[in-house]
């Protein structure tokens, strides 16, 4: 598959990137675990983008760019990609496009994730991650087996950084200002599909019919 998978903080994208690569293979590219990596590992990368995270803005088109031109041409990626968090303003859209058509890449569908904002809020609140692998949890509908360690690796399963009230605002500010208007991008590009995302599980039946896997 090649998708991008849109839609705000909390929607369930990098829930459903998880349950589409297990069907074909397909690597999932999520910049903001690309981000939290650099930022504990105390890398260049890591210092520029951390206090932008951790006040729920984005981080600059310039710096995005520079770390997808070169993970879309990683070897894992001829199996198929799904873009997680990326793009998210009108100007990565369009890097976006002019990269893959430098390197003759078609994209299958940009998956437009729809919850109610209510919805969105209860998730990032009770969402917690695994620090070494990046497994998703939620302490209401999916927790750990045992509280705080992580069911695949045993990491230690915690509450992200910019997951404070104060952060949780902001992205979803943030989002409604410089993301939303993607929507309208892919629609033109006519490569949207619309899915309502309140269940995962219809999220990925949805797109398995569109690309037909
Ligand atoms: P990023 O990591 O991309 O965060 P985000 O877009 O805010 O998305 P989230 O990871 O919060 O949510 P998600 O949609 O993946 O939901 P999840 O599956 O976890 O970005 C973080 C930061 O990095 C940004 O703020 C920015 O600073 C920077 N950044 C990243 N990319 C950038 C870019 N391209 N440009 C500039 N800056 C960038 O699910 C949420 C919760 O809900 C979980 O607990 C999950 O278990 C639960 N859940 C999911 N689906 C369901 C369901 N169907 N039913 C019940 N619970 C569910």
């Amino acid at each position: 598959m090649r998708l991008i998978l849109l839609g705000a903080p909390g929607a369930g994208k990098g829930t459903v990137a998880k349950m589409l690569t297990a069907i074909d293979g397909s690597v999932q590219i999520s910049t903001g675990d690309i981000l939290r990596a650099a930022v504990k590992e105390g890398s260049e990368l890591g210092k520029k983008a951390e206090s932008y995270m951790k006040a729920g803005e984005l981080v600059p088109d310039e710096l995005i760019m520079d770390i997808m031109g070169e993970r879309l041409l990683e070897d894992d990626c001829k199996a198929g990609f799904l873009l997680d968090g990326f793009p998210r303003t009108i100007p990565q859209a369009e890097a976006l496009k002019e990269l893959l058509a430098k390197l003759g890449i078609e994209l299958q569908a940009a998956v437009n994730l729809n919850v109610p904002r209510e919805v969105i809020l209860d998730r990032l609140t009770t969402r917690r991650t695994c620090e070494d692998c990046g497994a998703i949890y939620n302490v209401k509908s999916n927790p750990p087996k045992v509280e705080g360690v992580c069911d695949k690796c045993g990491g230690k399963v915690v509450q992200r950084a910019d997951e404070t009230e104060e952060a949780i605002s902001k992205r979803l500010d943030v989002f409604n200002e410089q993301t939303a208007p993607l929507v309208g991008f892919y629609e033109k590009e006519g490569l949207l599909l619309d899915v309502n995302a309140t269940s995962s599980d219809a999220v990925v039946e949805a797109i398995r019919k569109h690309v037909g896997v």
